[in-house]
């Protein structure tokens, strides 16, 4: 039976980046990005550290069966063909809702890439039936990550505890809202 779910598109384009769907064949790619940022991913990504081949796999079928249930809509940050980073929209708030989660390759830091890609996930996400907010979530000492809600216009809502605690955070994550106008 054919599927009409109503799904995020498998490339969204939005000024430097194109996310495209991370797909099984991203193994190397997907792993090999996580190795060459483990300087700045190992601070806040508390996956990272002790991130292995394995976990790269583990996480293109998540991936897979994620898009499928819509649990998750994780994408390939690219530029210019090269990976760049990962994003996605994760249904784990209240309905209605969507999360947004980034990271960006350490080559690739400074150049709007996690701001276009948040963007690029709103416009998506807005676009969604039954969607009427996304929320961003970081520890309350991730700068840089404050600042990509900030500058899209999402409201700071308050705190709430994280899941995991950072190896660089406290574990109190701020929540930021934008809401479809
Ligand atoms: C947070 C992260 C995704 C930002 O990615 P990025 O593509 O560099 O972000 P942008 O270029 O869109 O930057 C947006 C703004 O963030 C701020 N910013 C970015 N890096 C910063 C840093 N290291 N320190 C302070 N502010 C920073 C700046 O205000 C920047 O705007 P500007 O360059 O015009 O001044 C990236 O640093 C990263 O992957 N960090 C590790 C993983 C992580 O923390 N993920 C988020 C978990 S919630």
């Amino acid at each position: 039976m054919q599927d009409f779910a109503p799904r995020p598109g498998e490339t969204l384009e939005y000024g430097p980046v194109t996310l495209r769907r991370w797909r099984w064949h991203d193994e190397e790619a997907a792993y090999t990005a996580v190795i060459e940022s483990m300087d700045h991913l190992r601070p806040w990504m508390p996956w990272a550290p002790a991130y292995t081949r394995e976990n790269a796999i583990g996480f293109l079928a998540a991936c897979e069966q994620d898009w499928n249930s819509g649990v998750a809509y994780n994408y390939a940050i690219t530029v210019g063909g090269q990976i760049a980073g990962s994003c996605g929209l994760m249904a784990r708030i209240a309905p209605g809702g969507l999360e947004i989660g980034y990271w960006v390759h350490q080559a690739y830091v400074r150049r709007g890439l996690a701001t276009a890609s948040a963007a690029a996930l709103t416009d998506a996400a807005f676009r969604l039936p039954g969607i009427d907010h996304v929320e961003i979530v970081h520890d309350e000492l991730n700068e840089a990550s404050a600042a990509v809600p900030r500058k899209l216009g999402f409201t700071e809502l308050g705190s709430r505890s994280l899941d995991i605690k950072p190896e660089a955070g406290t574990g109190t994550g701020i929540v930021w809202r934008l809401t479809r106008p």
